[in-house]
Parts: structure tokens; sequence; C-alpha cells
């Protein structure tokens, strides 16, 4: 049996969406093996949920570091150290440094909370109701140097609804970002897809 893909989740918080890969993989949805998981802030939510499934925890706390290259640097010899092959962003709240996107080049998934392009940035589900968008939903894309804006690997649509408040709204959202963000991460570590130009296009059998 040849050995699961390893993987490394960052975290900043709750770390629900890290919940559900762990859960993918549990359940074998997802052949993959979750490497480590790093979070920037100690007692982050995720960390317990990350230990209940046995998997390695490390917090590297961003406030201990001088710079966001020393930070950045010391991520990547982490996550080299434990040979992940992709770098899965759930909720982690910092902007990467060129200098780790060139490390784990065409190698991060980041899940997003709105049908990107529309609405990056921050509070997406607020930013989508205040605007008074009939549809949103959930994105799982490349993460490159810009904001939110790789590669589309796969987006689901939520409805709005009559009497949404944003709350109940980034509740749906986020029902659709548990169920794409484990299949995005599946259909990338298969292998066999190609990009065209920004255009994520999958193995025919995907
Ligand atoms: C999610 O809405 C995710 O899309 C965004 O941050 C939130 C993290 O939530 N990037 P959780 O920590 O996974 O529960």
């Amino acid at each position: 049996m040849t050995e699961p893909r390893r993987i490394g989740v960052l975290i900043s918080g709750r770390g629900t969406n890290l919940q559900s890969i762990l859960d993918a993989v549990a359940d074998g949805r997802l052949a993959a093996s979750v490497a480590v998981v790093i979070s920037n802030r100690p007692g982050a939510e995720g960390l317990a949920r990350a230990e209940a499934a046995g998997v390695e925890t490390l917090v590297l706390d961003h406030r201990a570091h001088r710079s966001r290259e020393a930070y950045d640097a010391e991520l990547v010899e982490a996550l080299g150290a434990r040979r992940v092959e992709l770098v899965c962003l759930a909720g982690f709240m910092r902007i990467l440094s060129p200098a780790f996107i060139a490390a784990f080049q065409g190698r991060i998934l980041n899940i997003h909370p709105s049908l990107l392009p529309a609405f990056p940035g921050v509070n997406p589900p607020y930013q989508a109701w205040e605007h008074g968008v009939t549809i949103s939903g959930a994105t799982v894309h490349f993460v490159d140097e810009s904001l939110d804006g790789g590669p589309i690997v796969r987006q689901e649509a939520v409805p709005v609804q009559q009497g949404d408040t944003s709350d109940s709204l980034a509740a749906r959202i986020l029902e659709a970002e548990h169920r794409i963000y484990p299949e995005a991460i599946g259909v990338v570590l298969k292998g066999g897809w190609r990009l065209d130009g920004r255009r994520f296009i999958p193995a025919a059998r995907d």
C-alpha cells in the first residue's frame, strides 16, 4: 500500500473546516493523512479538535517573531520537516509572504466563504448580505500572491433567503464549506488536473 498523501492544516480559531477534513479522513472519504495542524494562536479551539483526532499540533505564535518573513520561514521549515505535500488554510488569519508561497508553489489551498471573485477580504458573508446579492456561497481556491484570487478548484452556491441575517447566511455557507473543502483536497491530491490560464481543469475521471 502506498503511504497516504500528507497534508498540513493551518488554523487560527475554531477549526470547523479542520474538523470537516479530519472527519473525511477518518471515514475514508479523503485519502490523505493530516501530518500536522499549526495554529498562530495559542489556545485556538481547532487545536483540541486535532488532538482529539490524534494529530500532531504545533503553535507558532506570530507575536513571538520579528517579521512576517521570519515567521513564514519557521512555518516552511515545520511543514517541510513533516514532509507536507499540500498546505490547507482553514481560517488561518494571516497573509502569507511571497517566500512562503514560492516554497509551496501551487500546493496551497484556501477556503473562502463567498463565491469568488465576489467579496474577497474580511467577513464575506456580511459583505454579501449587506450588498443584497441573492446568491452567495463558498469557494476553494489555490493561494497565490493575490488577495483571495488564485485559481478556483470548487464552489458551491448558497441562496440568500428572505429574513436572513448575515449570521444565518454565514452558518449556511459554513455547511457548504464543510462539504466542498474535503472534496476539493481529494481532487487536488488525486492529480491528473491541470491549469489552463487560471482555469482549473479536473482529471477526466473527476
Ligand atoms: C471560514 O468561514 C473560512 O471560510 C474562513 O474562515 C472561517 C474559518 O472557520 N477562511 P473555521 O475556523 O474553519 O470554523
